[in-house]
């Protein structure tokens, strides 16, 4: 059991996760971070603190592509436990559909 990141964090990355997270498992990407699922300890601390509600249990209905992604890319790009300020134009891409489509595989910058 782990908790993941889906598609509604892309282009908002608030980072409200990392500031919660006990044992610093969240990796981050040009725009959005994931989870790594091997050192997740299921604590679901960070659920609730994502304003735009895109942690979730990895067993809900639809993830499956994210959970994939969620490991895969947890293991190439830096570990993040700092908060950052967000993007400037985060707010608007708050509850957008389809933002699968915006995904980026580039690193971010990490701490
Ligand atoms: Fe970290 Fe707990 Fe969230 Fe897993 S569930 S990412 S351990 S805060
Ligand atoms: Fe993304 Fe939410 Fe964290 S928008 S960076 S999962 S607080």
């Amino acid at each position: 059991m782990t908790y993941i990141v889906n598609d509604s964090c892309i282009r908002c990355k608030l980072m409200d996760c990392v500031e919660v997270c006990p044992v610093d498992c969240f990796y981050e990407g040009e725009n959005m971070l994931v989870i790594h699922p091997d050192e997740c300890i299921d604590c679901g601390v960070c659920e609730p603190e994502c304003p735009v509600e895109a942690i979730k249990p990895y067993t809900s209905p639809n993830l499956e592509k994210w959970v994939e992604l969620n490991a895969k890319y947890s293991a190439l790009w830096p570990n993040i436990s700092v908060k950052r300020e967000p993007p400037a134009d985060a707010k608007e891409w708050e509850g957008r559909p389809n933002k699968e489509a915006l995904f980026s595989p580039n690193p971010g910058q990490g701490d």
